[in-house]
């Protein structure tokens, strides 16, 4: 079941409340601020799938949530049977989106909660008490990185970032946006550049609209224009968050985040990248790695009107990955990782041990 309210409130991206999951409609950002309702795990998945709710962080908390969910609509009496349900149920949540790794991080953090129940009211129960802490914990999360990431920019930054790993990315707060408002938090003056991130511009949809709403000083550039700043001194530091970060420090992040990268370096400009530990993924090396392909009208429209030739081929990706040798640091809540990034990142997976 889908409905949809206006709420006026501050942003908080998604929501556990009376059984229902309720989320900030994304796509009607910024013309309208709107709230969707869902009480079916398919309606999730399909939200997470239509970019409804976008962001790694977010889309982990909601892949709980739609498997929570996926427990309440269980008619199962044994515990085998509500299992076989979820298994059903995380497949078409995973399936979704296959580049962000806190998807399938949620999800299996979840399923073992699940494995662990007694009996399938205790399984529901623990599950959605389970999926509720980790949305106040993902916002915890990343107040504490902003806290680590603030010490690392200086009164009068002009911070660059790309795409939006912001408030909007994740429950709360945000990943590199929750930097940027914690190192204005902490009284320094800053501005932003925003890039637009064509094509589905996350950066003038979302980024933009959220820092706007903080009051905090942003100006939106076209991703063409990343050259033009950084040689005109426009940039002092860029920040962007991450899907997926492998062991040895390579970063996947929005399309584009790997010119952003070398531009950066060409400029000695330096580079963070901000992303809580779950969205690290030790096992895969890069070609484990899929890069999710998008359909084509993102890129032959904007906002449903033809800017291309009928049938023209397209290359749509969504992410690129970033090489370590271009990354300043990596922002988590355990701390900064810096290179060498494959002994850094060990050393903060061990401090949490
Ligand atoms: O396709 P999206 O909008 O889900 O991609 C999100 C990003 O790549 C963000 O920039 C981000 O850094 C990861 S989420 C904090």
């Amino acid at each position: 079941m889908k409905s949809q309210t206006k709420i006026h409130s501050s942003l908080r991206t998604i929501e556990w409340k009376n059984n229902t999951v309720i989320m900030i409609d994304q796509t009607k950002l910024p013309n309208k601020l709107v709230y969707v309702k869902y009480t079916n795990y398919e309606d999730v998945a399909n939200a997470i799938r239509t970019l409804v709710v976008r962001g790694a962080p977010a889309i982990g908390v909601s892949g709980a949530f739609g498997l929570a969910l996926a427990a309440l609509q269980s008619k199962a009496k044994s515990k085998e049977n509500i299992i076989k349900d979820l298994e059903k149920a995380k497949k078409i949540l995973f399936e979704t989106r296959p580049t962000a790794v806190n998807l399938i991080w949620g999800l299996d953090k979840i399923m073992n909660v699940a494995k662990k129940g007694k009996d399938v009211s205790d399984i529901k129960e623990s599950m959605i008490q389970t999926a509720k802490k980790m949305a106040e914990d993902d916002i915890q999360t990343n107040m504490i990185m902003g806290k680590h990431g603030a010490k690392l920019f200086n009164n009068n930054d002009t911070i660059m970032t790309h795409c939006n790993a912001g408030a909007l990315a994740t429950v709360g707060y945000g990943t590199a946006l929750g930097v940027i408002r914690a190192t204005k938090e902490s009284g320094k003056m800053i501005k932003v550049i925003a890039t637009e991130t064509r094509p589905v511009m996350q950066g003038s949809r979302l980024t933009a609209f959220e820092l706007k709403h903080d009051g905090i000083d942003v100006s939106l550039i076209p991703d063409t224009a990343v050259g033009y700043a950084m040689t005109n001194g426009l940039v002092t530091k860029v920040i962007v968050g991450a899907d997926r970060i492998l062991r040895t420090g390579h970063v996947y992040n929005k399309i584009g985040t790997y010119q952003v990268a070398t531009m950066a370096k060409q400029h000695k400009i330096p580079f963070y990248v901000a992303a809580p530990l779950s969205t690290f993924d030790l096992k895969s090396n890069s070609e484990d790695v899929i890069i999710e392909q998008r359909k084509a009208s993102e890129v032959t429209g904007i906002a449903g009107k033809k800017t291309a030739p009928d049938d023209i081929n397209v290359i749509n990706p969504a992410f690129d990955m970033t090489p370590p040798e271009l990354i300043t640091g990596i922002i988590t809540e355990a701390g900064v990782a810096k290179p060498p990034f494959e002994e850094s990142i060990k050393k903060l997976f061990k401090s949490r041990l």
